[in-house]
């Protein structure tokens, strides 16, 4: 009798790098997986603004068998001066993974490959913000190590709140520590 295929999984997808030259293969089917689940859609000039300064800070599950896009994570990396002193902030803006492959571990395994790539740039902190209700979202973070650091109320145009989440990187001292306590809801700031 034959035996009933075995489900897909998550080691068995390919996971790469975006790069530039794959912008016409796969920026339709990136913008397509994220816009399905945000409350307000990016247009393309966001994508690109991430994605031809940090290219190297995207990564993509693919399916092995015809390489369709299943899930994607998009960071960046810079310079947040408005600490003393200067931190390296990693910030994670868009996560997606297709609804048929979800619950296997892809963005557990994408938030990983972020993280580690902004930690080899010397990244301080990582930080992110999630839809208060996202609780599939808040548990991975929360799971990997991120802690709450402010609560935006009415972050999002469609009037729900969002927590922003960090993930410390290297122990900062005291003064630091003491900046971070007092960071005030910038909401307004975006
Ligand atoms: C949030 C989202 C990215 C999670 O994707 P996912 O691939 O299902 O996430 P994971 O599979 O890594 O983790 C989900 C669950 O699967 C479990 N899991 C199953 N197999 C696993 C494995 N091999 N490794 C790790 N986790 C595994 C995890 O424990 C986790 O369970 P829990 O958090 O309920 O305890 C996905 O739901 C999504 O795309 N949502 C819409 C877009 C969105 O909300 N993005 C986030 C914006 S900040």
């Amino acid at each position: 009798m034959e035996s009933a295929p075995e489900a897909k999984r998550p080691l068995e997808l390919k996971y790469i790098q975006y790069e530039h030259s794959l912008e016409t293969q796969y920026l339709p089917a990136i913008r397509a997986l994220i816009s399905k689940d945000l409350s307000e859609p990016y247009s393309i000039y966001v994508y690109r603004y991430f994605l031809y300064q940090w290219g190297h800070l995207c990564f993509m599950a693919l399916d092995p068998v015809d390489s369709s896009l299943i899930g994607v994570i998009i960071c960046k990396l810079e310079m947040h001066a408005s600490h003393s002193p200067a931190t390296m902030r990693g910030y994670i803006a868009m996560l997606a993974v297709s609804a048929a492959s979800r619950g296997h571990g892809v963005a557990t395994a994408l938030v990983k490959m972020g993280i580690d790539a902004m930690a080899q740039r010397n990244a301080d902190e990582i930080v992110l913000e999630t839809e208060e209700t996202n609780i599939p979202a808040m548990r991975l973070y929360e799971r990997l190590g991120f802690l709450r650091s402010k609560k935006l109320h009415r972050y999002y145009l469609n009037g729900n709140s969002a927590y922003r989440l960090v993930l410390l990187l290297k122990s900062p001292d005291v003064d630091d520590a003491t900046d971070f306590a007092l960071d005030e809801d910038d909401s307004a700031k975006r």
